[in-house]
């Protein structure tokens, strides 16, 4: 069963209470929520209130990407406002797997995320221990930019390695998602499928929300 996570990067900020009004009767699975921190990534985005406040909206659960840096300072602020899940950058911090393991701590799903340049390898230590690994299909940052195909091998490296070492985690995919690009992720053993511009550049958003879902299902 794939999952579809549309991110509000890409909602109407004038009306984002009513998009995830929208989401929460739509056939998402999660609402993925991008923090940038004008550090790790160039631009600003929400902080926790923005969260605590789609918790308010919806029983969704709500996928928190933090592309900050020195996540370690901000992960509680995130899961006392509601975060379901957290997944943060391995280039992000100096001690991922302390990270990890403070997340499940304190209740939330630990996440670990790499950018394009980053290889799979790197985050092996931490494969056990995490509920999800983001593969990042563009450079983080932005919406609306194109999938790097690249990427789909990591996909296959983490699935390969899923199954050889009997592990659980999820895998999602973030950037880019199409109704093309979510199949090739999905035949390479992707679980949840990010999406933001090819869910509200739409002109029905939960009807595209129902095309991709049908695709990976
Ligand atoms: C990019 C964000 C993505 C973004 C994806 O840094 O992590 O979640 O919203 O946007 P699309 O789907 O438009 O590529
Ligand atoms: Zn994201």
């Amino acid at each position: 069963m794939g999952k579809i996570a549309p991110s509000i990067l890409s909602a109407d900020i004038k009306k984002l209470g009513e998009d995830i009004q929208m989401l929460d009767q739509s056939e998402a699975d999660w609402i993925h929520i991008d923090i940038m921190d004008g550090h790790f990534v160039s631009d600003i985005t929400f902080g926790s209130n923005v969260v605590a406040a789609a918790k308010k909206i919806t029983d969704l659960p709500l996928d928190v990407h933090l592309m900050v840096e020195e996540p370690e300072k901000i992960i509680t602020k995130f899961i006392e406002a509601g975060a379901t899940g957290i997944t943060v950058h391995a280039e992000t911090t100096k001690h991922l797997h302390r990270v990890m393991q403070d997340i499940k701590k304190q209740g939330a799903y630990p996440g670990v995320v790499i950018n394009p340049g980053t290889p799979v390898s790197f985050i092996e230590p931490v494969l056990p221990i995490v509920d999800l690994v983001l593969v990042m299909t563009v450079n983080p940052g932005a919406g609306g930019q194109k999938f790097i195909s690249e990427m789909v091998q990591k996909i296959e490296q983490l699935a390969n390695y899923r199954r050889e070492h009997d592990l659980d985690f999820l895998i999602q995919v973030d950037g880019g998602i199409n109704n093309e690009t979510i199949q090739i992720c999905h035949e390479a053993g992707a679980d949840v499928f990010v999406a933001g511009s090819n869910i509200f550049g739409a002109a029905s958003p939960e009807d595209q929300i129902q095309t991709l879902k049908k695709l990976v299902n």
